[in-house]
């Protein structure tokens, strides 16, 4: 009892499949709608942002073997989440299967730790949205100021974190690279403020998840086709003008500290880019809405991540072949890439930002509506207080959740930079990936007669591989990322002592019981 309560399977069976009262969600999901809507989640700020961060600070074009290295960590989880997805296909994703197999305390763990990855996530698109908007708008002749569209601080190197100087091409207004301190002669050094784009962004997104924008599998379908058509056409368009000079060497050699180029640096580069990944697993959070989740499931979550892989490997290759990795670290960097090609693929520049802003927009849409799903669900088993439950009269949204996610994430998103944000969300992901990995192998233990419809290979040979993978990516990541988390982690322990183990609705249960 208490820290180790757990939901049974039975139970949240019968909740998923309509016996419980909370059957809301209509079954209207096949497997094409659920692996676009994980390829939705899944294209952001990590292909169109972090590459060029994880080329210029750690890996320079071995950034392509972060992505594989990346890629096999994301496949192990991405097994363990389909079985778990197709025998328990109820909303909470990760949360859920914790308090189904690890109890209540481990399962409070996932949820407190799901909000780096939905509200931190949505955050951290939204300061890679700012950098194409704000590149885009230049282009056409609309200047936003720099030091408005920029947070006060960066993350440099390995770990530290400086005033962010961005450095001004006083001709053109571009951004000519922002990894140095000083800027070179003739160039304008501007000292970033406040991220404005990216709060109004985040903020508008809010207004629209309140009054109940339906985020309709067609609307989704359409951006997914405009994101993967951008990132086609950079591939197919792109591979003609490499410079096969950008790829030598193809591991820049360690500067003698750990994560600073050479393998160590593809390691670290990997738990960056992993971040690029997250959004396969949030297809397990539409398990309600799917028509057949047994079989639909595990499709949608292996064909988005395993099409995205590929994407990815080859979209890496590209880019570090058509610039200079140095020259990547930027908030635009496939836009610099193809501005790098020279008047050849000018006509793609607009191209480029319009699908990143367009496609950025959807991934901080799809994770502001996420967090709230999850607070719901915790609060619905008396984790949290009844308010964050609430659902609109009028509009049917959970508003009181959706204003909080979004005015805290807007806040983040305006004094955070990405490199910190993007770290924090890859830690925090990972955690929960290990724990859905340790999850899979318990159940089979204690449960090894449940009907599985879709059973991960190799238990539990792959569920190991899963969690020293993403383990090991965890452990690639610097240690200030691991102290935030533990940060996090404690004021989630504080929480749950205080509040949620006297109120959970499963504790009270047993305790009548008792
Ligand atoms: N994978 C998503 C992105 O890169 C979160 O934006």
């Amino acid at each position: 009892m208490g820290l180790g309560s757990r939901k049974s399977i039975a139970l949240l069976q019968a909740e998923a499949s309509g016996e419980g009262e909370e059957r809301t969600l209509r079954r209207a999901l096949g497997a094409l709608n659920l692996t676009t809507l994980g390829i939705g989640a899944i294209i952001g700020a990590g292909i169109f942002v972090l590459t060029g961060t994880a080329a210029a600070q750690h890996a320079g074009p071995g950034v392509v073997y972060s992505f594989i290295l990346a890629g096999i960590g994301c496949l192990f989880a991405g097994l363990c989440y389909a079985e778990f997805a197709a025998m328990i296909p109820i909303a909470g994703s990760a949360y859920t299967y914790g308090y189904a197999t690890l109890g209540e305390f481990i399962a409070w763990i996932i949820g407190w730790d799901l909000i780096l990855e939905y509200l931190f996530g949505a955050a951290t698109v939204a300061v890679g949205w700012s950098g194409y908007f704000t590149a885009f708008m230049n282009e056409i002749g609309l200047h936003i100021p720099y030091q408005y569209a920029q947070a006060p601080l960066r993350v440099v190197g390995t770990h530290h974190l400086v005033q962010s100087t961005l450095c001004i091409s006083p001709t053109t207004n571009q951004i000519v690279t922002d990894t140095l301190a000083t800027c070179a002669p003739g160039l304008t050094a501007v000292q970033g403020v406040i991220n404005v784009p990216a709060i109004v962004l985040t903020l508008l997104m809010t207004v629209l998840l309140v009054v109940g924008i339906k985020e309709s599998a067609n609307f989704n379908n359409i951006i997914v086709i405009v994101k993967v058509a951008i990132v086609l056409l950079v591939i197919a368009f792109g591979f003609a003008y490499v410079n096969k000079a950008n790829w030598h060497p193809f591991i820049p050699a360690n500067t003698g500290h750990f994560g600073d180029f050479g393998w160590s640096g593809v390691a670290r580069a990997a738990g960056v880019v992993f971040f690029s990944y997250i959004g396969f697993d949030a297809v397990s959070t539409a398990a309600q809405e799917a028509k057949n989740p047994q079989r639909d499931m595990p499709i949608g979550i292996l064909a988005s991540l395993a099409i995205c892989t590929v994407l990815y490997i080859l979209m890496s290759l590209v880019m570090t072949g058509l610039a200079n990795y140095k020259t990547l670290d930027v908030p635009h960097p496939v836009f610099v890439a193809i501005a790098a090609a020279g008047p050849a693929l000018a006509w793609m520049r607009p191209i480029v930002n319009i699908g990143a802003i367009a496609g950025l927009a959807s991934v901080v849409l799809v994770m502001l509506m996420g967090q709230p799903r999850i607070f719901f669900s915790m609060a619905r088993d008396g984790l949290l207080p009844p308010v964050f439950g609430k659902v609109h009269p009028k509009f049917q949204t959970p508003y009181v959740t959706t204003i909080l996610t979004g005015v805290v994430a807007a806040v983040i998103a305006g004094y955070f930079p990405i490199g910190l944000l993007g770290e924090l969300v890859s830690i925090g992901t990972l955690l929960a990936f290990v724990i859905v990995c340790a999850g899979v192998i318990v159940l089979r233990y204690r449960q090894p007669n449940l009907e599985r419809p879709f059973r991960t290979p190799l238990v539990p040979l792959v569920p190991i591989l899963g969690i020293i993978s993403c383990g090991a990516l965890m452990g690639s990541l610097p240690s200030d990322t691991w102290i935030r988390l533990i940060v996090w982690m404690v004021l989630g322990l504080l929480i749950y002592f205080l509040y949620g183990k006297s109120h959970s609705k499963l504790g009270r249960a047993e305790k009548v019981g008792a």
